[in-house]
């Protein structure tokens, strides 16, 4: 018989216990012997639940139970799940978590951490919520050299957009919306200015290119600044075919060594993958160099997608113990950049929405041709305009000449290669 212990029981914890209680006989066959749940950590009261009498309060009880051979960590955050998992990691038993802060953060050194102890550490559900994207990168594309990820990953903001969208609702009340649907957390910062999203695509590409991406070095720019206004022009994108979609975009491409990553909203065409993701999906297009693109679908968020992920890590960990040699689930440590770094190798179209009183000269003055947009409504002293490709440092400079001619009101990547 298996035992297992979930510390925490927040939405993604409790999701995970019922999950697991109401189809323990389906993982049972899957699993081939008996598992149940010993230990369930959490500091306050559920002796009045079905499970209530497995809920510990002390770490020490599931650390010290040579039992528990796979805890889930569903705590969150970094303190305390990162001491947490280094002690179970350390005392020989095998972690899953969907904490993605962790995995960002102290991804390298906790899978080193977790050979050197002949167990595994796993996060399926870090990223993605339900979409099977980690065990997919590692295991079933390794055949592939990933050129490049990029993905709407952060379900509160899709849904945000996607309701400015379809329904033209301005930032404020859609993000009301999202609170009100227990979408978006009470500070939503973490989701609509792009932290969320920046973690993930930091996991994805310390997975994809080996080498570990922290999220401090990563160019982050949420979606707090696009209006209803920038939303209506991208439907009128004459570039884009079909309509095209504002999305946050994480980002990552390989550029010799280095991965090139960013956070950005972003312009994509209608004929895209990720154009028609709408409200809370999720979607991941990875590009390997034999399979072309490939994306992944589903719902990024919610406690049984989530559950389901973290269930499924459990019964790997479980069939597969671990064994120091295996490293298909792996990565390096790298330098820790304190600064986002010069993503001067990635170029892209930008959007510029400006006001001035001969706005179109004043674009034009300053990045040369560009395609002007048509807006319903748009005051005289606005426009509209996509640039040709450039890089990041090439747009900051010719973003200088607009000064003292005209006020920015809205700004966007262009990712019309997505
Ligand atoms: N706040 C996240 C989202 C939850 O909206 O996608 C899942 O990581």
């Amino acid at each position: 018989m298996f035992k297992i212990a979930i510390l925490g029981h927040g939405v993604v914890g409790s999701g995970t216990t019922e999950v697991f209680f109401k189809n323990k006989e389906s993982i049972e066959k899957k699993l081939g012997g008996e598992v149940d749940v010993k230990y369930i950590l959490d500091i306050r009261d559920f002796s009045d639940l079905p499970y209530g009498d497995r809920f510990v309060k002390d770490f020490g009880v599931i650390l010290n139970d040579p039992e528990v051979s796979v805890a889930a960590e569903l705590i969150g955050g970094l303190n305390p799940a990162y001491d947490f998992v280094k002690a179970l990691l350390n005392a020989g038993k095998s972690v899953v978590t969907s904490n993605k802060e962790l995995v960002a953060q102290k991804g390298a050194e906790l899978l080193k951490t977790a050979r050197d102890n002949g167990v595994r550490f796993f996060f399926e559900a870090s990223v993605g919520g339900g979409i099977p994207i980690i065990r997919p990168l590692h295991q079933c594309l390794a055949a592939n050299e990933i050129h490049e990820i990029a993905g709407i990953l952060n379900g509160t903001t899709n849904f945000i957009l996607t309701k400015m969208f379809r329904d033209g609702m301005g930032f404020g009340e859609a993000l009301g919306l999202a609170q009100e649907r227990g979408y978006a957390e009470h500070d939503p910062s973490d989701d609509v200015d792009g932290h969320d999203t920046c973690r993930k695509i930091c996991i994805l590409a310390s997975l994809a290119f080996g080498k570990h991406v922290y999220p401090d070095g990563v160019y982050t720019e949420g979606i707090r600044g696009i209006t209803r206004e920038d939303v209506s022009y991208c439907e009128n994108w004459s570039g884009s075919s079909g309509k095209g979609a504002v999305k946050l975009i994480g980002r990552a491409v390989r550029s010799g060594e280095k991965a090139v990553v960013m956070v950005c909203p972003a312009f994509v065409n209608g004929s895209s993958q990720l154009a028609g993701v709408d409200d809370v999906f999720n979607a991941i297009l990875v590009r390997g160099d034999a399979t072309g693109d490939v994306v992944f679908y589903g719902k990024g968020a919610g406690k049984y997608p989530t559950a389901s992920a973290v269930v499924n890590d459990i019964v790997s960990a479980l069939k597969n113990p671990g064994s120091g040699k295996r490293r298909s689930l792996h990565w390096e440590d790298a330098p820790k950049q304190s600064e986002p770094e010069d993503y001067g190798g990635l170029t892209s179209g930008f959007y510029l929405r400006i006001k001035g009183s001969n706005p179109e000269a004043a674009a034009n003055g300053a990045f040369g041709d560009v395609a002007f947009l048509s807006g319903n409504g748009r005051p005289g002293d606005e426009a509209a305009f996509v640039t040709g490709k450039m890089s990041g440092g090439e747009f900051g400079a010719k973003l200088g000449a607009l000064r003292g001619k005209a006020e920015i009101l809205g700004r966007a990547r262009v990712f019309d290669d997505l």
